[in-house]
């Protein structure tokens, strides 16, 4: 069943935006990061939820999506996310937060996908922007922007030869296929 969950946990790009996710399911998702490891035990992240229209349109703006995908500009009106956990650093508590967030966000979104949900760890980021205009203070670093929702689209795991082109690609029903190495490839001992 694990294994199941983190072969769907897929990174998810587009959403049934109409499929409201609400407050007590975002805060769900972050008791399960709540859990996680943390170096030295510090567990310096903090997290901003958002699941209404008025406050997702705030954050859209400040994302890059896909990067690979050089001919798309991201989900379009209506296939956008339903909710979005910032994760943020407080730097009160520590000055580099490393590996946290990342385990944390695997987190979620195993959580997400639980319940039927998907979603994307977003890094590229417009910080500056995002920070203005969601008023967050300078003690909070931003760290990533999960992004959530009912996918709507079909991911699927692709063999990458060695040597082979790490970019993911859409195919022409709209399929987004993702290559990984092989597992033979990855252990060297
Ligand atoms: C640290 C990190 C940052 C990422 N930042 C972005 C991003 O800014 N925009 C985006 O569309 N995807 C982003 N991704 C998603 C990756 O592109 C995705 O994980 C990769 O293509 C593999 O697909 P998979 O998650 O389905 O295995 C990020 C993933 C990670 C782990």
């Amino acid at each position: 069943m694990l294994k199941e969950l983190i072969r769907t946990c897929r990174s998810y790009r587009r959403f049934y935006e109409d499929h409201a996710i609400g407050e007590e399911t975002l805060r769900e998702l972050v008791d399960l990061a709540r859990l996680a490891a943390s170096g030295h035990n510090l567990q310096p992240l903090k997290y901003l939820l958002s699941w209404k229209p008025d406050k997702n349109s705030l954050i859209f703006p400040h994302l890059t999506w896909a990067a690979y995908l050089k001919d798309w500009p991201g989900p379009a009106e209506g296939e956008r996310p339903s909710a979005y956990i910032l994760v943020l650093g407080d730097t009160e508590i520590r000055k580099s937060f490393t590996f946290d967030q990342g385990i944390a966000a695997q987190n979620i979104l195993l959580g997400a996908r639980e319940k039927g949900l998907g979603g994307c760890i977003l890094a590229a980021i417009d910080k500056k922007g995002l920070r203005r205009d969601l008023g967050i203070p300078e003690r909070h670093e931003i760290l990533f922007v999960l992004a959530l929702g009912k996918p709507k689209e079909k991911v699927v795991l692709e063999v990458l030869q060695p040597g082979g082109d790490v970019k993911y690609w859409r195919d022409e029903h709209g399929v987004h296929h993702v290559p990984k190495r092989r597992l033979d490839d990855i252990i060297i001992g």
